[in-house]
């Protein structure tokens, strides 16, 4: 069966669906979005997913269309429609400020939203980062001032992983006022004498659904660990690094600047959290 995709109410075949050139998603990056996990045919984390869904409206002062419970529906209904996509699947969202006639920076008025929802097979894991680690550059950050909202305007993120690629590396991590923030599609932790620690949340940083996630497998396993400033200094002379998000769940990292963090290679205690990560995913 060919993809179904949801575009404003409806369900139909990916190719049937089209939008306007006048969406504002288009023509100013006017919009926003999420990545949910589906695991065993189930979303992972839905609800905090939603919520930070409806965050990223109030913060681009866009009403949200739909309430929680019909967020959910069209969710259900979208992997409903896509079980050849297997049972782990990677489903996006996606709300614009709509399509109106004229193209102007202020607010439309009375135009409705954009909502486009599609998933498709979850990711093969890369048996390269996963047994070599991923390396990584730093950079200073070159974002604005709202990284707590998952907003479609992302061509600085764009820039930034095509700088990674361009040097040779998987991801960059991005120092701003003198602190490791996150990542350019992920979130970051160290690790340094067993205490894992990842920033704290702030508008420089989006709260990411799997860091949230990995906080509450340390808590649960009782592993130390801090929401903490990190200094570029600390991330250099770390025993660990990890990299989260929605696709790439947790991943070690084990260059950074050309230079091997710790031991070189994915560290023990990733393993151990990554394990406990694989074999807790399923019930969220
Ligand atoms: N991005 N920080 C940034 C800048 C991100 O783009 C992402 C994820 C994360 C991790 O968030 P989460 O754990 O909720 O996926 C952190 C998604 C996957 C993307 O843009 O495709």
């Amino acid at each position: 069966m060919p993809a179904s995709v949801y575009l404003n109410g409806e369900l139909m075949p990916a190719e049937q669906a089209s939008i306007s050139p006048m969406d504002r998603g288009f023509l100013f990056g006017d919009g926003v979005y999420e990545v949910i996990p589906v695991y065993n045919g189930q979303p992972f984390c839905l609800v905090q997913h939603l919520r930070r869904l409806q965050n990223s409206c109030d913060g681009i002062q866009l009403t949200n269309p739909y309430s929680l419970a019909q967020w959910k529906k069209v969710v259900l209904d979208v992997i409903a429609a896509n079980v050849d996509a297997g049972h782990d699947q990677s489903l996006y969202i996606q709300v614009t400020r709509g399509a109106p006639a004229a193209r102007d920076h202020l607010f439309p008025e009375s135009v409705q939203p954009t909502v486009f929802v599609q998933t498709k097979a979850f990711p093969k894991s890369d048996e390269r980062l996963l047994s070599e680690g991923a390396k990584l550059i730093s950079s200073d950050e070159i974002r604005w001032q709202m990284c707590h909202l998952k907003t479609t305007s992302l061509v600085a993120n764009v820039l930034l992983k095509q700088q990674a690629h361009d040097n040779n590396a998987d991801e960059v991590v991005l120092i701003r006022d003198g602190y490791v923030q996150e990542c350019s599609v992920s979130n970051c932790f160290i690790v340094k004498d067993g205490v894992v620690t990842t920033p704290p949340k702030s508008n420089h940083l989006l709260p990411g659904i799997t860091r949230d996630f990995v906080l509450h497998l340390l808590a649960k396993n009782n592993i130390q660990h801090r929401e903490a400033s990190i200094a570029p200094v600390e991330l250099e002379g770390c025993d660990e690094i990890w990299i989260s998000s929605s696709t790439k769940e947790l991943m070690p990292a084990t260059m950074l600047n050309e230079k091997p963090i710790g031991t070189g290679k994915p560290g023990e205690l990733w393993r151990q959290v990554y394990t406990l990560f694989q074999a807790n995913k399923y019930d969220e």
